[in-house]
């Protein structure tokens, strides 16, 4: 059987899109190439969030041609993903190196593409259309592949986004919300967890909300017909997602849970209380808030105000003290002045994020914001990124140098990638502590004491408290 190995570009969902995959491949007989050198298929899973991510993809598949396809002209060549679907065939007709493109909602009909290409029944093929279903689709899982994965796994909740955030290409590569329902995703999580999972991260383009889509379906079904809905909900006035929280936390054997991404606006007092409620649901948030200025935030469309996004983290922190909230903040965005960036600082400044990733404006086709005017000049998107880099690390590394000598709670993942003597794990507010351990400490929870800090990580002594 054929070898294959897969790159992926982007986030965590894409992460999971390939894990399934490479789990489908695996299950069909292919073996997983160690790197691209051998491997008898290519494939890149793409990321179309910004242009830089998508030249990335296709400077690599340039590079893939001239190079591997050169010497072992039968090797496939496929792009999935975002940009396989936003593209479809315009990236054949401009590689036409390759083989495969597979949009997303195809993951799941890999192995069968591949299969006629590898037999010669079809040349190429090019699969972006809509599929029913195709939301629970992403479930098998490679636990065997690396040791971190066997204690933490990522479960796809749904697929897709309805919200229209003026900058964002996500609804036109992801589709509509669409939603698993509760017992197929607790019967996934279940799972995991007999297979030795301690920790589920719960994944979708939007889980806060999770159902939602469909709850309104059912209502309205439920007046014209009287049907019932895809997925069950009693009478709880919590949303969809929160009733998925509780769901998950009943699992015997699960430690912790985790979600991304969220949206500000999904954080009612439903969500708040649940962080308060269930002791699994760890001390961490990602909350996106793109911008500090309320004039951008209209701009952007994103449906909450600077003063309504201070209360959720205030809030937040009193239902879970010591929360690590991390944040994505867009600069440059399309009419943003020095005045809006002084907010987006101010805001920083006065949340002080854990962690920020920043983003420079980068135009999507298709977007509101691409044809918006005032688009803001590189030169100045590139001088406020790094303004808005040094404060927020700043930041974070003083609030890294504030856990030396607190003793705190890490989940063990296994051996560190870099030094295979050192365990790695993580803290319940996110943070990747080193520690010297042996593998017997794997997928346990552990005390450590926090002796020193690197950039973004802590050093434990576990000898200290566990003798
Ligand atoms: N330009 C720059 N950053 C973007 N993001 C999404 N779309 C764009 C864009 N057009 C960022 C947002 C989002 C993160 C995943 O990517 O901050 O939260």
């Amino acid at each position: 059987m054929p070898s294959v190995f897969i790159k992926t570009y982007g986030c965590q969902m894409n992460e999971r899109d390939s894990e399934t995959v490479a789990a489908q491949l695996v299950a069909k007989g292919y073996t997983l190439a160690p790197s691209e050198k051998t491997a008898d298929v290519i494939l890149l899973n793409t990321c179309s969030v910004r242009d830089f991510a998508e030249k990335k993809a296709i400077g690599k598949m340039q590079n893939l041609a001239a190079d591997v396809r050169k010497n072992r002209p039968d090797v496939v060549l496929g792009f999935m993903g975002c940009m396989a679907q936003s593209r479809g065939r315009e990236l054949i007709d401009k590689l036409p190196d390759v083989d495969l493109v597979l949009g997303t909602q195809k993951f799941h009909r890999a192995a069968e593409c591949l299969d006629e290409i590898i037999s010669g029944a079809r040349e190429k093929i090019v699969d972006v259309a809509e599929e029913e279903n195709s939301e629970a689709a992403i479930r098998e899982h490679l636990l065997n592949g690396s040791a971190k994965t066997s204690v933490s796994a990522f479960v796809s909740i749904m697929q897709g986004c309805n919200q229209r955030c003026t900058f964002c290409i996500v609804p036109f590569t992801r589709g509509g919300e669409r939603s698993r329902t509760i017992p197929d995703i607790v019967a996934e999580c279940r799972d995991l967890v007999s297979r030795g999972v301690k920790e589920i991260t719960l994944l979708g383009q939007i889980v806060t909300s999770y159902g939602k889509k469909e709850k309104r379906d059912a209502w309205s079904m439920k007046r014209e017909t009287g049907g019932a809905s895809r997925i069950t909900h009693d009478a709880s006035p919590n949303s969809p997602f929160v009733q998925l929280l509780d769901a998950v936390h009943e699992i015997d054997g699960l430690d912790r849970i985790r979600f991304t991404s969220p949206h500000p606006k999904g954080y009612g007092d439903d969500l708040i209380d649940a962080y308060a409620r269930l002791p699994k649901l760890v001390e961490s948030a990602h909350l996106p808030v793109q911008s500090g200025s309320d004039r951008v935030l209209k701009l952007m469309h994103r449906g909450y105000t600077r003063e309504k996004f201070l209360g959720i983290v205030k809030k937040l922190r009193r239902a879970k003290p010591g929360i690590g909230i991390t944040t994505d903040i867009i600069v440059g965005f399309p009419g943003e002045t020095e005045t809006d960036f002084e907010e987006t600082l101010s805001l920083a400044r006065e949340v002080e994020f854990d962690n920020a990733y920043i983003f420079k404006y980068s135009q999507r086709r298709d977007t509101p914001a691409a044809e918006m005017p005032d688009q803001v000049p590189q030169k100045i998107r590139e001088e406020r990124n790094q303004r808005l880099l040094e404060l927020v690390n700043g930041i974070a590394a003083r609030k890294y140098d504030a856990f030396i000598g607190r003793q705190v709670q890490i989940l063990v993942e296994g051996p560190s990638k870099k030094n295979a003597a050192r365990n790695t794990g993580r803290t319940r507010c996110n943070r990747i502590v080193l520690f010297d351990g042996s593998a017997r400490h794997q997928g346990q929870l552990m005390d450590v004491k926090i002796t020193r800090t690197g950039s973004f990580t802590l050093y434990g002594d576990p000898a200290i408290l566990n003798l």
